[in-house]
C-alpha cells in the first residue's frame, strides 16, 4: 500500500504502475488523509510505502502510526533527512533532492519517482519477475535520464515560454494522459493551480468522454501527454475527439512524433526513453508550462 498527500500521491500512482508491471505484485494507492480515517485492514506482512517531501505531513504521520500499531511494515521514501516519517519508518530512501523552497514540489518529484523505480526494479530481481536483460535495459535508461532532462532545459524552455504567452489568459485547462502519463496529466494541473490560480483537472484520456468532454469548447486549452508508448493511437484518437469540439490541443510530444504534431496547435518535445522512465521526462515541461503562465500573469 502505497500512502501519500499531493504530488507525492501523484509519484504513488507511478509507483504503482511500475511495481505492479515490474514485480507482479498488487499495489494499492491511498490518499493519507482517507486511509487514516477509515478503517482499513492491515495484516502484519503487509508493506505501506510513505512517501513525503517534508517527511511532516500530519495526514502521512498518523496513517502511518495506525499502521504500524497494526504490525504494517512501513518504508519511507522522504526528502527531508532526520523528519518524523523518515524516524517513524522501519527503513526507506531518501531523495536527497535538496530542499523544496517554493510551495511546489518539483525536482523532489523527480526525485521520488527515480526511488521508486530503483525500489520497483530491485525487488523485481528479488522476486525474479525481470529478466537480466531488461534489468540492464531500464537502469541504463534511467542513466540516460540527466542528459535527457537538460536537452528539454536547454531546447524546449523558449517554446514552452511562448505556449504560456499564447494561453495566459484561459480560465481553465485540462490535463489528459494515459498509464504512466495518467499521473502526470494530475501533477500538471495540480502544477498550474499551485503557481498560476488557474482552475485546472487531471483526467485519465479515455474517460474524458464519460463526462468532461461536455466542457470542451473553443475556450478550452487540453493538455495531452501523448508521448510515444503502446496507447500512442488511442491518445491520437482522443486529441481528434478534442478537435472535433474545437478543443485547443497543447501536447507534450516524443521527438520526432510529425503525427500529433500536425494535430496539436502547439507541441513541448522531449527525448524518447522507455515508457516505465518516461513520466520523469514528461513532467518537466508540465511544470515549466506552470511556471511561465504564473510568471506571465
Ligand atoms: O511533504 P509532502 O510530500 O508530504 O506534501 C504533500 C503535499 O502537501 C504536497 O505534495 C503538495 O501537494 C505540494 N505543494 C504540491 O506541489
Amino acid at each position: 500500500v502505497i500512502v501519500a498527500c499531493g504530488t507525492s500521491w501523484h509519484a504513488g500512482l507511478v509507483g504503482e504502475y511500475l511495481i505492479e508491471e515490474l514485480c507482479r505484485l498488487n499495489v494499492e494507492v491511498e490518499y493519507a488523509s482517507e486511509f487514516r480515517y477509515r478503517n482499513p485492514v492491515i495484516s502484519s506482512g503487509d508493506v505501506i510505502i510513505a512517501i513525503s517531501q517534508s517527511g511532516e505531513t500530519a495526514d502521512t504521520l498518523v496513517a502511518l502510526e495506525n499502521a504500524k500499531k497494526q504490525g504494517a511494515t512501513i518504508f519511507g521514501i522522504v526528502n527531508v533527512v532526520g523528519s518524523s516519517i523518515a524516524r517513524m519508518a522501519h527503513a526507506g530512501a531518501y531523495t536527497h533532492a535538496g530542499p523544496e523552497i517554493g510551495v511546489a514540489s518539483t525536482k523532489a518529484f523527480t526525485a521520488q519517482l527515480v526511488v521508486l523505480h530503483l525500489f520497483a526494479l530491485k525487488l523485481a530481481e528479488l522476486r525474479g519477475t525481470i529478466t537480466p536483460e531488461r534489468f540492464r535495459e531500464l537502469v541504463h535508461e534511467l542513466d540516460a535520464v540527466p542528459d535527457k532532462v537538460a536537452w528539454i532545459l536547454q531546447h524546449q524552455e523558449e517554446a514552452i515560454q511562448a505556449i504560456a504567452r499564447r494561453y495566459i489568459d484561459a480560465h481553465d485547462f485540462l490535463y489528459l494522459g494515459r498509464g504512466y502519463h495518467f499521473p502526470i496529466a494530475l501533477e500538471g494541473a495540480l502544477k498550474l493551480k499551485e503557481i498560476s490560480y488557474i482552475h485546472a483537472e487531471g483526467y485519465p484520456a479515455a474517460e474524458m468522454k464519460h463526462g468532461p468532454i461536455a466542457l470542451v469548447d473553443e475556450q478550452l486549452p487540453v493538455v495531452f501527454v501523448a508521448t510515444r508508448d503502446p496507447y500512442h493511437e488511442k491518445i491520437v484518437s482522443n486529441i481528434q475527439e478534442i478537435i472535433a469540439r474545437k478543443g485547443k490541443v497543447i501536447a507534450v510530444v516524443t521527438e520526432g512524433d510529425q503525427v500529433v504534431t500536425d494535430l496539436a496547435e502547439a507541441v513541448m518535445t522531449v527525448p524518447a526513453a522507455d515508457e516505465t522512465v518516461s513520466p520523469l521526462l514528461s513532467v518537466i515541461p508540465l511544470q515549466l508550462l506552470a511556471y511561465y503562465i504564473g510568471v506571465a500573469r
